[in-house]
């Protein structure tokens, strides 16, 4: 069984594809049962995490609003296609961490959860049924590398790609983004709802 170490914070996120965190008052509640003694300084992993992220943000919105100013929302799908992998991995390495952006209903399928990720996805989902608040998780894998995982919610400005087609979703983004990605999930999204999780693994 694996040790699931919830921690009370909440990430918010923000931007076209990419994701800011944002502290919230911490719940005197803990979320769930699954707590445990952490082997490791979880809280100083935690801290790392939401720097990374926060980080990799940043860098990701300055180019999209370079990119949107020039070319519309059209040239960001076309951008984020284009550099959303390539931009979390190069954010990774210069943090000595992998990160990644992945989902229980996808986009592009290279994002696919691993079976870790899909245990925090659905954990997240089950808080999210029962309307709890979705606190950050530091945990082990198998292998023993430390991981950070938080929620990424969707905000209004996502529903432009990520809403409904032909209502929030331009008809020419809709088939700009099927034409992209012709098996997307990440359609139908409501404001505040689970679009996914942050995982960033720490390499020492
Ligand atoms: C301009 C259109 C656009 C907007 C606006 C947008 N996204 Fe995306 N999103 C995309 C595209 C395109 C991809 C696929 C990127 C790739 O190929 O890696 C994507 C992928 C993602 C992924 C990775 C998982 C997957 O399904 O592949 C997450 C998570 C995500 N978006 C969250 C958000 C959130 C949260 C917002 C709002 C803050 C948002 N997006 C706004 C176009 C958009």
């Amino acid at each position: 069984m694996k040790k699931i170490l919830w921690i009370s914070m909440i990430l918010t996120v923000l931007s076209a594809c990419q994701n800011e965190t944002k502290k919230e008052k911490p719940k005197s509640e803990p979320t769930t049962q699954k707590t445990a003694k952490p082997s490791f300084d979880q809280k100083a992993y935690k801290l790392k995490g939401m720097v990374i992220a926060k980080t990799t943000f940043k860098a990701f919105k300055s180019k999209i609003e370079a990119v949107a100013a020039k070319e519309g929302l059209s040239g960001v799908v076309d951008f984020c296609q284009k550099n959303a992998l390539k931009l979390t991995d190069s954010m990774g390495k210069a943090h000595h961490v992998v990160i990644k952006r992945t989902s229980h209903k996808l986009r592009n399928p290279n994002n696919k959860p691993d079976i870790d990720e899909e245990a925090v996805l659905n954990e997240y989902l089950k808080l999210q049924k029962e309307h709890k608040p979705m606190a950050p998780v530091v945990m082990k894998d198998a292998k023993g590398y430390v991981h950070f995982y938080a929620p990424i919610k969707i905000k209004n400005a996502c529903l432009k790609c990520h809403g409904t087609p032909g209502q929030e979703i331009p008809e020419k983004i809709a088939q700009l983004i099927k034409e992209k990605y012709p098996n997307d999930q990440a359609t139908g999204f409501k404001a505040g709802e689970l679009r996914g999780i942050w995982d960033i693994r720490f390499l020492d």
